[in-house]
């Protein structure tokens, strides 16, 4: 996520920001930024790169001199890393100036209706569109213009604003992205996170949706949306800097895991309008989806196994064709892909050498490859023929949680919109859909408030030394992966297995008391799996069973049920995985094991 700090007071501004902005890099960037008030003028410095490139640009920010400022690192959503795509953002006048962190949804209506009153866009970012309302609805009163920019933008944002009419106040607003204020005998802050300030101060206000702060050199006033004044309490930090980042939790991986909800809004709400999928990525009319015969997807890892879950979505509801691949096969098995073949490549990093070769095998072999990547601006991004990011700011752990999740519901929309291209389903069937898809968020904040009991049972197989992963159809997808975030980050052996396939061979390896992890989301197929649970308690298991709370009959065969909420059985893997992903990680901490950093594994796999 982008990261944002502001201070006024009787210190030199770009110092204080620079040094705010450093304890914020966790949260992962590709450029940052700053404007701080002279005396005359707001001044401007941004820069492409790490934090470094702006420090030495602005030797340390001494080159920026004026004690109110705003800073940004920026984690590209919207347009690639670049000097002029970098916060902040001004109007044409320089007169005003802002930081945000976060997605303005309706940006490009919005961006036609101010061209269309004659102003002018120099960045491809949503952000811009702002600095260009404030213009538009400044008259001399900075509080009177920010609320009716608010009034007029939907989506996300945490906003740092400068009027240079107005030296002795910075404004800051947010609506679902995170923002604090901080206060201290030299000044007042504001900042995405805790770290920023914690140096300067441990006296914060958290800043509710829809609150606007003024602060000045000798403190700071609260107004609703309705430019009503509002009072707040202080709250002191006794965190330190280092939990700060993970915002309290143990771990980044735990962290992102929380952030499962929030990914998956952000990746599918742009693209849900009036009940039906817009993916304006895909460069594709609906005449040119129809068209298409089939679907190769090529992924590694986690991103293979949210492509194997594709393969059944869509080829349930689009009824087309699909192959999915693991990259490092693909590109040397001199794949058949005949007349009408679309390549679809999945990649959190947007850098893996393997899934980066077979991008490239397929478009030399002239075929059209869509790219859906997290990391915007990255090779795999620049390179395919047109790319659907997955929303999920920077992962920082190494093994992939929300932006598996994200890489899913991207699959799930690719599915509801090629089905309706090629008539399998309707518009009626697709906002059943579509509604299954805006519920899994609360779905999976309900699971992910399951964590104590799975941390309890997980305890129990800390010492484990084989667990089975079973499931048929997409219950074996989600087997896959909750196989790899055990292996990956606990070092516990694992293997995921179609359940129809064990009697052919591994079912020697059953022995008393191994854990077999039974994964049944698909009705048609409950009563498959109960007969392959069967199988395996004859032979001395332990069956933990993942199942739907319909799912009665599964208790009296399993000896650990974790249920789920009903959703859509295409979708369930976007709920049996939190179980699964909090299993691995419980084990993982059971065993005192490097969770965020696991050894011999990289976050990026840039090599063959
Ligand atoms: C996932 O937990 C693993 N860290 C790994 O399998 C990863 O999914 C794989 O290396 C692919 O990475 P990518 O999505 O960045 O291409």
């Amino acid at each position: 996520m982008c990261g944002i700090v502001g201070y006024i007071g009787s210190r030199q501004a770009a110092p204080v920001i620079l040094d705010g902005l450093s304890r914020l890099e966790y949260r992962g960037y590709d450029s940052a930024g700053m404007a701080v008030f002279d005396g005359q003028r707001i001044q401007m410095r941004k820069a492409v790169g790490r934090l470094k490139v702006l420090e030495n640009l602005t030797h340390g920010g001494e080159a920026m001199k004026g004690n109110m400022g705003i800073g940004h690192t920026r984690w590209a959503t919207h347009g690639a890393p670049s000097d002029a795509n970098s916060h902040p953002h001004m109007n044409a006048a320089e007169t005003i100036a802002v930081v945000h962190n976060g997605i303005i949804e309706n940006y490009i209506p919005l961006k036609k209706k101010m061209v269309s009153r004659g102003y002018t866009f120099v960045s491809e970012t949503d952000t811009e569109v702002l600095a260009h309302l404030l213009d538009y609805y400044y008259k001399g009163n900075p509080l009177e213009a920010i609320t009716k920019v608010l009034h007029r933008v939907e989506g996300s944002y945490a906003l740092g604003i400068l009027f240079a009419d107005h030296p002795d106040e910075i404004y800051a607003v947010r609506k679902d992205s995170p923002l604090i204020v901080g206060t201290s005998s030299d000044g007042c802050f504001i900042a995405s996170d805790v770290p920023a300030i914690l140096k300067y101060t441990r006296t914060v206000y958290y800043v509710e949706n829809q609150e606007v702060v003024r602060l000045g050199k000798d403190g700071m006033r609260f107004f609703s949306v309705d430019e009503e004044e509002i009072s707040k309490e202080p709250v002191t930090i006794d965190w330190d800097a280092n939990a700060a980042e993970k915002a309290g939790y143990e771990h980044f991986m735990l962290k992102e895991m929380y952030e499962q909800p929030k990914t998956i809004t952000d990746t599918i709400s742009p693209r849900i309008q009036d009940d039906t999928v817009v993916i304006d990525e895909l460069q594709m009319t609906d005449g040119e989806l129809s068209a298409v015969k089939r679907l190769h997807i090529v992924a590694c890892g986690s991103a293979y196994h949210a492509g194997v879950t594709g393969k059944y979505v869509l080829e349930g509801l689009a009824r087309i064709p699909v192959e999915v691949d693991l990259a490092s096969e693909f590109r040397y098995r001199d794949p058949l892909m005949g007349e009408g073949s679309l390549v679809i490549v999945i990649s959190q990093s947007g850098e893996t050498a393997d899934t980066l070769a077979a991008l490239r095998e397929s478009q030399a072999r002239g075929y059209k490859v869509l790219g859906i990547v997290n990391v915007v601006g990255s090779s795999i991004a620049r390179e395919a023929d047109a790319c659907m990011y997955t929303w999920a700011g920077p992962e920082i752990a190494v093994a992939t949680t929300k932006a598996y999740s994200a890489q899913l519901a991207a699959l799930y929309l690719l599915a509801i919109k090629f089905g309706l291209a090629r008539g399998t389903i309707d518009s009626d069937r697709a906002a059943g859909l579509i509604r299954d898809l805006r519920r899994l968020p609360d779905q999976i904040e309900l699971l992910l408030g399951q964590k104590e009991k799975i941390q309890r049972f997980a305890n129990r197989y800390v010492g484990a030394r084989d667990i089975f992963f079973i499931g048929r159809g997409i219950d074996y997808a989600i087997s896959l992966e909750g196989s790899l975030k055990l292996k990956e980050i606990s070092y516990v052996h694992s293997e995921a297995y179609a359940a129809g396939e064990l009697k052919h061979g591994t079912i020697s390896l059953i022995e008393d008391g191994t854990l077999v992890v039974a994964v049944s989301t698909q009705p048609k197929l409950y009563q498959k799996t109960i007969s392959n649970i069967v199988e395996v308690k004859a032979r001395g298991a332990f069956v933990m069973a993942v199942t739907n709370e319909e799912n009665k009959p599964m208790e009296k065969v399993s000896d650990y049920c974790v249920y789920l909420p009903e959703t859509n059985p295409y979708f369930a893997n976007s709920l049996a995985i939190i179980p699964l992903q909090l299993f691995g990680y419980y084990v993982a901490v059971g065993k005192g094991c490097d969770v965020d950093k696991p050894r011999n594994l990289a976050k990026s796999v840039t090599v063959e």
